[in-house]
């Protein structure tokens, strides 16, 4: 190797502010999966770029490498166009569960794998493992042919995909180098690119409930997004939206796979469908199987009327081993040993519903995981929350607790008592404008 590989004279000229050249980092990128490169030189460069910074070209190579560091599915065989979806994460955000099956019926695939995540509630599929019997962990071979045959396929990270970022995401969370747009642009984009898609559609959320709280740093990582992946190839827009108060009216695994089915039966809750909405005429008129967001919104709304995307949704969970009854029959699905409402202390309205508040209150029952070996209880969480903005008289159910423990259920009701708040008018900044901006 030359000299100018070496990992101590790469970190110098990061820490140095220069940017680094291809070769370099790719020996970066290679020297996490086979180990010639120790956790502290790892760890060193990291937190360079973090302080440094990348530019768009170091990022353009950084991703590509890490895409490279393992399989890259082909699914050229398949006969659909094929489109991705990928959330920054949010509370409630359930949308990938309805959206998939909503969007194959539109004769575009979605061949969807996505990381469990170390959420405060649990990640899609943890959602989806709560359908007794369904299976996250299929082979590629197994998902490419799911893919071909029923347009949809949602599984969980494999070792054989970008495994240069299970390495190098470990040493971020233990090194206080995750708050880096450049790196987290990196880590979305090599999971994704890695999937075998034509086209993506990312959505970027900002606000309480999100990962990335600031507006302005949520807008910067989904410009940097769309225009490295654009530079690798992939047609890709990001549509901004709100996570103030969470998605929907539900909060936990089970709970969440029945608003879910509810969306596919034309009843979810509106704000969960403005955004799947959203985000489905996107993935619709990049491959272009829409000529334009009305006739794709046109497009996803019959799929939805006709039944086609739940008899979908239905398919898949046969698919991949689940009990697909539970399409027809939610009490299929876990169900928690108590039950409480949470009921409002005063008439008024709804002023605040914070949605990081509901997630720690969900996350003490049980829904989500402080550590990536914990398991979640898929029964446990909220539903019936309400809105801000709507009205409530005293002693009305402001949600329904779900909980399998009376200490738990305490805990998370005073948690509640301090997120939901009931007054004479809504909280400025507490209902804002959901779908905010489409980039790219
Ligand atoms: N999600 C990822 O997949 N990677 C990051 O770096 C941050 C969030």
């Amino acid at each position: 190797m030359s000299a100018s590989l070496f990992p101590q004279h790469v970190i110098a000229r990061k820490r140095d502010g220069e940017a680094l050249g291809r070769e370099e980092i790719a020996a970066f990128v290679r020297g996490a999966v086979d180990g010639s490169w120790a956790d502290y030189q790892l760890s060193a460069l990291l937190m360079a770029i973090v302080l440094r910074g990348m530019t768009r070209g170091e990022v353009v190579a950084y991703t590509e490498a890490m895409m490279r560091s393992g399989a890259v599915a082909d699914l050229s065989s398949v006969k659909w166009p094929k489109a991705d979806k990928h959330s920054t994460g949010g509370v409630g955000d359930k949308v990938s569960l309805h959206l998939a099956p909503m969007v194959a019926a539109c004769g575009v695939a979605v061949p969807m794998i996505s990381g469990r995540g170390l959420g405060h509630t649990g990640g899609t599929l943890d959602k989806l493992e709560s359908i007794p019997g369904f299976r996250v962990g299929l082979s590629l071979d197994a998902y490419r042919a799911q893919v071909d045959e029923l347009g949809l396929c949602l599984i969980g990270q494999t070792a054989e995909l970008a495994p240069a970022d299970k390495k190098l995401y470990a040493l971020r969370d233990v090194t206080g180098t995750v708050e880096s747009i450049p790196l987290i642009c990196g880590s979305i984009l090599a999971k994704k690119l890695a999937e075998g898609i034509d086209v993506l559609v990312l959505d970027v959320k900002f606000g309480r409930g999100a990962f990335m709280k600031e507006k302005a740093k949520a807008r910067e990582l989904a410009e940097l997004l769309v225009s490295v992946a654009n530079a690798m190839g992939k047609p890709t827009r990001a549509v901004m939206t709100a996570m103030e108060q969470p998605l929907g009216r539900t909060v936990g695994n089970a709970l969440e796979v029945i608003e879910s089915i509810e969306c596919l039966r034309g009843i979810g809750p509106a704000d969960t469908m403005e955004v799947t909405y959203a985000l489905g005429e996107q993935m619709l008129v990049l491959p272009k199987a829409a000529k334009d967001t009305r006739e794709a919104r046109a497009k996803l709304e019959e799929g939805v009327r006709s039944g086609k995307a739940l008899e979908i949704f239905g398919k898949m969970i046969e698919a991949q081993g689940g009990d697909p009854r539970v399409v027809d029959d939610v009490g299929r699905l876990p169900r928690a040993k108590i039950s409480e409402p949470f009921v409002a202390a005063r008439g008024g309205m709804v002023a605040d519903v914070d949605a990081m508040g509901v997630a720690l209150a969900a996350l003490r029952l049980g829904a989500g995981r402080k550590r990536a070996e914990e398991r979640v209880d898929h029964a446990v969480g909220v539903s019936g929350l309400v809105k801000v903005g709507e009205r409530v008289a005293q002693g009305a159910p402001l949600c329904v607790v779900h909980a399998n423990d009376e200490r738990a259920l305490e805990d998370a009701k005073e948690m509640l008592a301090k997120a939901i708040l009931v007054g004479d008018e809504a909280k400025e900044g507490a209902a804002v404008r959901l779908v905010d901006e489409v980039i790219g």
